[in-house]
């Protein structure tokens, strides 16, 4: 396989540890690459105006695969103020790298495995109607469309007068046509049939691949018409593409009260931006929260790996670091998976899935600590410590199934 190059973008405050500790994964686990540093985030924001830098949008245009740690955003009048002086009231506007970079390269496929460990104290339990508890095996995938719907960024407070004379137009907008223009807000919801199709597309691939009998389409398209109708019709239409597998329907209130009743039951969902994005919290809250919740931005040629949390500015400072980096590992394994290295991912999946379920390496956040330095002393992983205990398991695995390959040959 030909080497590849990694863009790797540690980004602010947690970026920087998590990030450092996924790249010692992969160099255990054999995965040879050149990696180049690129900035983004917030000092790029106040030193030069611009959070994704365009020397960093150059280097992903060319290498084409990145990994990003996390950045972090303030609003803007927090942004105003911390520019540096000389750019301060020329006319730059703060606006989130990670969402630019999803644009710019069309990274339409956000891809949110929420995939339970065995062993983890963090995953969902649930009452049994007579006595006791039962832990099911929750294996979800949020395949969120990660372009358009409300992030697509067309909205106004106050807006123009040929926009409130376009809203006009419709019969609806009556009961809002007497509202003084600072007290309406409007964004809009876009979808299109072309990356609806994508996005669905990829959900059943990946069911198909994974061998699971259905995908979930969560809309709200009784109440939502034309762009939830869209989806969903969309989906009907892909679903046709896919005799083995079915086309399930919910209603996104209603998923989200599911997935409290049996997470168990869904594989593979998909939906459109926001709720995609609320999806994937919401069922990664079921599988241990932020320190286990990984992602994928995936574009037709760029493709960007992230853990889902932010930059966590209050730990960010801490020696030891404390934080969990099974997300960011979790992220370079989807990485590798994605371009086909699936025996290298599926050691680092075995080797985190062993540590957690031996329990003895527990970073503060599996052991329900608040955060903070003093939960070394209270018997918390450091980062680094976490990551010494699965590059001790990948070695271990590595060497049985070596070992094995001699005993078989
Ligand atoms: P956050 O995800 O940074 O942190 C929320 C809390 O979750 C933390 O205080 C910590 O208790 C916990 N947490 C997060 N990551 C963890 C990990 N790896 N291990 C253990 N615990 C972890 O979200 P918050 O505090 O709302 O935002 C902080 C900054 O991050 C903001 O500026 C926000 O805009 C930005 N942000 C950036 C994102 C990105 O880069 N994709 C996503 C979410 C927030
Ligand atoms: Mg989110």
């Amino acid at each position: 396989m030909a080497k590849h190059t990694i863009i790797t973008m540690p980004g602010d405050g947690i970026g920087n540890q998590v990030l450092p500790e996924a790249l010692r994964v992969l160099k255990t686990v054999g995965f040879e690459a050149d990696y180049i540093h690129a900035d983004i985030g917030w000092e790029c924001w106040c030193k030069e105006g611009n959070a994704l830098p365009q020397r960093t949008i150059d280097l992903l245009a060319k290498h084409k695969l990145g990994l990003f740690g996390a950045i972090t955003s303030k609003p803007n009048k927090a942004a105003q103020e911390e520019l540096k002086p000389e750019l301060r009231g020329k006319g730059y506007i703060y606006y989130s790298p990670i969402v630019t970079m999803r644009q710019k390269f069309n990274l339409d496929i956000c891809m949110r495995p929420c995939v339970g460990f065995a062993g983890n104290p963090l995953n969902y339990i649930r009452k049994k109607a007579g006595s006791g508890f039962d832990e099911p095996r929750i294996d979800t995938t949020v395949f969120r469309q990660n372009t358009e719907g409300m992030y697509a960024g067309i909205e106004w407070t106050n807006p123009p007068e040929n926009v409130r004379a376009a809203l006009a137009t419709h019969a609806k907008f009556k009961a809002f046509a007497n509202v003084p223009g600072p007290d309406l807000a409007v964004s809009v919801r876009v979808i299109t049939r072309s990356a609806a199709c994508r996005i669905v597309t990829a959900a059943f691939e990946y069911a198909k691949k994974r061998g699971f009998k259905g995908v979930t389409i969560c809309e709200k398209p009784n109440v939502v018409r034309e762009t939830s109708g869209m989806m969903e019709e969309t989906a009907k239409e892909v679903a046709k593409n896919y005799p083995g597998i079915a086309l399930w329907s919910a209603n996104i209130d209603a998923q989200l009260m599911w997935l409290n009743k049996n997470p168990e039951d869904y594989n593979v969902i998909v939906a459109s931006n926001l709720f995609g994005d609320i999806l994937s919290d919401a069922f990664a809250g079921l599988v241990g929260g932020l320190g286990f919740a990984a992602s994928g931005n995936i574009g037709n040629e760029v493709a960007v790996f992230e853990p889902t949390h932010g930059s966590a500015p209050k730990y960010a400072e801490l020696d030891p670091a404390i934080v969990n980096p099974i997300a960011m590992i979790l992220s370079a394994a989807m990485m590798l998976d994605h371009i086909g290295e699936i025996e290298k991912a599926d050691l680092i999946h075995r080797a985190i899935a062993a540590v957690v379920e031996e329990g003895k390496v527990r970073t503060y956040d599996m052991l329900r600590l608040s955060g903070g330095p003093k939960v070394i002393s209270q018997g918390a992983a450091s980062t680094p410590q976490m990551t010494d205990a699965i590059l001790r398991k990948i070695e271990t695995l590595a060497t049985a199934q070596e070992h094995l390959h001699a005993v078989c040959r």
